[in-house]
C-alpha cells in the first residue's frame, strides 16, 4: 500500500509519518511548500505519479480567528483542497482520509453530538470545514472523514498545552475560560487510531476523540497541577475576551462508533494529557 501524506508539517502529519515509518509502511510526504492542495493540477499529478493507495489529507486552515476576514482563504484550503484531493482520489481509486471539526456544530445542543446531528457552523472556520466535508462525500466513494477536536501534540509550534505552560512562565495569574466545553485528543492517539480505521475499510464519517468532556478551564488545570505551577488560575467566560470568531460552547462529540469499528475507545484526555508531558519532559 502506498500512503501520500499532505501538509506533512503539522502536528497530526507528523505522529502519523512516525507510525508509518515505525511499522514499515511506504509513504510520500508532501508538505504547503511541495503540494499546495488547492492547485488541482499538481493534486492530480502527484497522485497519479505516486500510485497512491491512501491519501491522508492533514492540510488545513486552522487560523479560527484569522478566517472570519480572510474566509476566501479558509474556503480555500478547507473547501476546495479536499474537493481537488476528492476528486483525484476517485480518478485514481485512491482512498481518501480527511479530518474535520467539531466546529461544525453550533454548541446549542448541550449533549454529545453524534455523528446523525446536523452541522450548523457558526464561524467562517467551521463553514469551511464543513464546506470540505461535502465535497469529500459527494466527490469520493473510499473516504473517511474523522471529525475531531482540540488537537495536541508536540509536532506544532503552538496549541492549548504548549500556549497554557507558555502562560504559567510569564503569568502568576491566569484566566481560562470554563463556558467552551469539548474533548482534547492527542495526536499520537489519533495517528494510531485513523491507521486501524483505514485498516477495516469501513468508510464514512465518524467522531474520534477522548470519550470523556471537560472545559478549557479544566484541561488548564490538569496541565498547571502535572508541571506544578503554584500561580492562580482564574475561571472566566468566552465573552470577557474579544476574539474575532464565536466558538460553540458546548461542542463534545460522542465517538460512536469507534468502538464498534476499530474495537477500542481513545484514552481519557487526562491520561493524553500526561503522555503529552513526559514527551514534552516536563512533567513534575
Ligand atoms: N488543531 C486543532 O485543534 C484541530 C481541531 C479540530 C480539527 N482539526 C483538524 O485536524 C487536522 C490536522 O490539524 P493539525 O492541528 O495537525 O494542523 P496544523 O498543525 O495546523 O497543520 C496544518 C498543515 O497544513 C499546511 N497547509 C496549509 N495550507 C496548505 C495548503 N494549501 N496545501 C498544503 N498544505 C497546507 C500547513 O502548512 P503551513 O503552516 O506551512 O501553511 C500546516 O503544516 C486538520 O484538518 C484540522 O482542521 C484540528
Amino acid at each position: 500500500m502506498n500512503f501520500l501524506i499532505t501538509g506533512s508539517n503539522g502536528q497530526l502529519a507528523k505522529e502519523i509519518l512516525k507510525k508509518l515509518d515505525k511499522i514499515g509502511i511506504s509513504f510520500d510526504a508532501f508538505d504547503h511548500n511541495t503540494l499546495d492542495i488547492t492547485d488541482l493540477k499538481s493534486v492530480r499529478e502527484v497522485i497519479k505519479s505516486k500510485k497512491s493507495d491512501v491519501v491522508i489529507n492533514c492540510a488545513a486552515y486552522n487560523a479560527v480567528d484569522r478566517a472570519e476576514d480572510d474566509w476566501q482563504n479558509a474556503y480555500l484550503v478547507n473547501g476546495i483542497g479536499p474537493k481537488n484531493l476528492a476528486i483525484a482520489c476517485e480518478e485514481n481509486n485512491a482512498a481518501l482520509v480527511h479530518y474535520s471539526t467539531d466546529y461544525v456544530f453550533d454548541g446549542l445542543k448541550h449533549a454529545p453530538y453524534t455523528i446523525a446531528d446536523d452541522p450548523n457552523p457558526i464561524s467562517q472556520y467551521g463553514k469551511s470545514k464543513l464546506l470540505g466535508e461535502r465535497f469529500v462525500q459527494t466527490l469520493s466513494r473510499k473516504y473517511f472523514i474523522i471529525r475531531v477536536s482540540w488537537v495536541f501534540g508536540i509536532g506544532n509550534e503552538t496549541n492549548f498545552v504548549k500556549k497554557v505552560i507558555e502562560w504559567s512562565s510569564k503569568n502568576d495569574t491566569i484566566k481560562v475560560v470554563d463556558d467552551q466545553i469539548s474533548s482534547p485528543t492527542y495526536a499520537v492517539d489519533l495517528a494510531k487510531a485513523t491507521l486501524d480505521l483505514i485498516n477495516t475499510s469501513s468508510y464514512g464519517l465518524c467522531h474520534m476523540t477522548s470519550p470523556n468532556a471537560c472545559s478549557r478551564y479544566e484541561w488548564a488545570e490538569y496541565i498547571l497541577e502535572l508541571i506544578g505551577w503554584k500561580g492562580r488560575l482564574v475561571p472566566a467566560k468566552s465573552d470577557e475576551f474579544k476574539t474575532q470568531a464565536k466558538r460553540p460552547g458546548y461542542s463534545f462529540m460522542d465517538s460512536f462508533p469507534i468502538i464498534q469499528t476499530i474495537g477500542y475507545n481513545l484514552a481519557d484526555w487526562k491520561d493524553m494529557t500526561k503522555r503529552m508531558m513526559k514527551e514534552l519532559k516536563i512533567d513534575n
